[in-house]
């Protein structure tokens, strides 16, 4: 186990009809001149925004229309009316793309230079104001993380990047909220769910034991969950689960003590910056194929997952015959619950990937499991056509 340090400072708060908590949150961290932000409308649809409402006081302004893949014209719409308005808290309700939006526009506002400086890690930030979320689909854990993922989609490119200072002061999570959530979205959701525990679950440290059955943990629950809440999507009981799932996925805590991969991201970021996939989708076309990939890296953790998660039976099988049953056992969910599998189920062809490679080195190569150069990046994408 590496050595660690844990820091996560956003207060939770989950379960039916917390929303009127907004009431002392907001005053609590100081919010008196409020930008509310949210997305294309789903809040308008399902009440929630008028629930909001009556909860926030009544100095509020607004920015509507935040894109899925938020774009950086709309963060720095945000930003602009922060400074124009003197705004002292800022409260996302909606899904990860208007949390996102709403960590760049925290700190733009308190930044002189472009924003964008800080998304590229070319400037540091060193305020933000504050800001909670009320979130409304299970998918990204950005209600309990500090990261951001941006499009710029004059220049194509779609960046993560992430700061101490843009930890959500608070979350409201209240499964009703998410009962709307289209049959796709959920899927793309859970998708995600599952490939941000992928990619903390390939590693190649020891001693990881609780890490290790964490993340078992939770990919299991999300799998026995899946079918039952797709028959349902109004169920209390299993959107909770989801919901707590996709939390749990990426807060910090499957982290501790671990350096995760997170190479499929990357790449996946490349492909949405180009197409402007969701971002879900896009995982499960891409992440059985990295497996594939990278296997001989480490058969035994494939393997692990082919036992422990997917209940393969090892008994006279070789270790990798085992390991790749567990990768199509990954395929197989994934399509029994209806996400794609193949870039051409976005149309997508391979006239293309040598942009998206380029864009995913970037930085250089990447991936802790298996290190990525842009040959391999490409392979990747060559497979997943
Ligand atoms: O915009 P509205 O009208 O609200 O509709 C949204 C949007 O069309 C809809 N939706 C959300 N909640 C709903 C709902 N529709 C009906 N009822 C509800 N309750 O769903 C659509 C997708 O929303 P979006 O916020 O884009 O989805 P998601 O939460 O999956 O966020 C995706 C974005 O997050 C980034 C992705 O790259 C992508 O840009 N990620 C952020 C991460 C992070 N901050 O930690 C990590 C992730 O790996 C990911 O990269
Ligand atoms: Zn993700």
């Amino acid at each position: 186990m590496n050595n660690f340090t844990f820091y996560n400072p956003t207060r939770l708060v989950f379960g039916k009809g917390v929303l009127d908590q907004l009431r002392s949150l907001i005053p609590a961290y100081g919010g008196n001149n409020i930008l509310l932000v949210y997305g294309g409308g789903s809040i308008k649809k399902s009440g929630l925004y008028d629930q909001v409402l009556g909860h926030v006081g009544p100095n509020v302004h607004e920015l509507s229309g935040v894109e899925p893949n938020p774009r950086l014209t709309t963060v720095q719409r945000g930003i602009d009316i922060c400074k124009k308005e003197d705004i002292d808290f800022i409260l996302a309700v909606g899904g990860g793309s208007v949390i996102d939006c709403v960590k760049a526009i925290s700190i733009g506002a308190k930044y002189e230079g472009d924003v964008w400086d800080i998304i590229t890690r070319k400037a540091k930030p060193t305020s933000a104001v504050p800001f909670g979320t009320v979130l409304t689909l299970a998918a990204t854990g950005s209600e309990m993380n500090a990261g951001s993922v941006i499009t710029n989609w004059e220049t194509q490119e779609k960046y993560g990047w992430s700061s101490p200072l843009t930890f959500p002061r608070f979350s409201i999570l209240d499964p009703q909220f998410t009962f709307s959530v289209p049959r796709n979205q959920t899927i793309y959701g859970m998708v995600d769910i599952m490939s941000h525990v992928f990619e903390q679950y390939f590693h190649h440290g020891e001693n990881t034991q609780v890490q290790d059955e964490f993340c078992e943990g939770i990919l299991r629950t999300v799998i026995r969950t899946a079918p039952k809440l797709l028959e349902n999507l109004e169920s209390y009981e299993h959107r909770a689960t989801v919901l707590y799932s996709g939390t749990m996925a990426l807060n910090g805590i499957l982290a501790m003590g671990v350096q995760g991969d997170w190479a499929t991201h990357n790449i996946e970021h490349a492909v949405s910056a180009v197409y402007d996939i969701p971002h879900g989708g896009g995982l499960a076309i891409l992440f059985p194929n990295w497996m594939e990939y990278v296997l001989d890296e480490g058969v035994p953790r494939f393997k692990r997952l082919a036992v422990n998660v997917f209940g393969i039976d090892p008994a006279g099988k070789s270790d990798r015959e085992t390991a790749m049953e567990g990768i199509r056992a990954v395929r197989s969910f994934w399509s029994s619950i209806g996400a794609p599998s193949r870039l051409a189920d976005y149309g997508i062809g391979g006239d293309k990937l040598e942009v998206m490679a380029d864009k995913a080195m970037v930085y250089g190569p990447f991936g802790h499991f298996k290190k990525l150069d842009r040959d391999d990046v490409l392979a990747i994408y060559r497979k997943s056509l």
